[in-house]
């Protein structure tokens, strides 16, 4: 049971479940929602050692694969979560961006994103994580959007800065990893900020 609010909710509860998984583009940048057809490419993504390294959770099969976009498609329904298929033009998925840890009452979520091999260098990921977080606290009405990365992946600290998402601090051994419990470096971008 949840006890009700005391405060108005940032965002009213049943705004994202009102519509389906929007599509975002920014240029040639498509974000689309998973389909089926996508499953390979997930999956070949995981093996790649560098998501391996940062990512603890993984599919082992296409059969999982089609199991989490079903998670994915439920947790829009349920307001929770939302990821994409990074794409040009909605071609051939790329990268993965992920809207989680959504609370719609006090209007945070949280975002984590990867992007397979052949296509990084490119500024897919910190365009993706600019436009998922432009809708989100623009359209959406999200108030702060967080993520966080390990203070050895230098990468993803760039992409979060380029994305517009502020250093806050370091949460001490707050990951476990292959290697052991990591530091996490926080950023945020809440509305108003560039
Ligand atoms: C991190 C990752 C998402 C970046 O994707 P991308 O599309 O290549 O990112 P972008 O092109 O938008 O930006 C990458 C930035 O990181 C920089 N970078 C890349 N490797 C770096 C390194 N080892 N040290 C410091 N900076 C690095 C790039 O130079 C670029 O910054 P710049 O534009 O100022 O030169 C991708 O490398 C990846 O998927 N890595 C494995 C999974 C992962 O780390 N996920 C995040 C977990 S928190």
């Amino acid at each position: 049971m949840r006890f009700p609010l005391s405060t108005p909710p940032a965002i009213p509860a049943g705004t994202l479940a009102a519509g389906p998984q929007p599509t975002l583009a920014a240029g040639d940048l498509v974000l689309r929602p998973w389909r089926a057809s996508d499953a390979a490419a997930f999956l070949a993504a995981y093996q790649d050692p560098e998501i391996r390294r940062w990512h603890t959770r993984r599919p082992a099969s296409e059969e999982q694969v089609r199991e989490w976009f079903e998670f994915y498609r439920r947790a829009w329904r349920q307001e929770t979560a939302a990821s994409w298929a990074m794409t040009y033009g909605g071609g051939d998925a790329l990268g993965r961006m992920v809207l989680g840890g959504m609370d719609l009452g006090d209007g945070v979520a949280v975002c984590a994103y990867w992007v397979a091999p052949a296509a990084r260098g490119a500024g897919l990921a910190s365009r993706s994580l600019r436009a998922v977080s432009d809708w989100a606290l623009g359209e959406v009405g999200f108030h702060r959007l967080e993520l966080d990365h390990s203070t050895r992946n230098h990468a993803s600290c760039r992409v979060a800065a380029k994305a517009g998402f502020r250093p806050e601090g370091t949460r001490r051994s707050a990951a476990v990893h292959g290697d052991g419990r990591h530091d996490m470096h926080v950023h945020a971008r809440i509305r108003g900020d560039d």
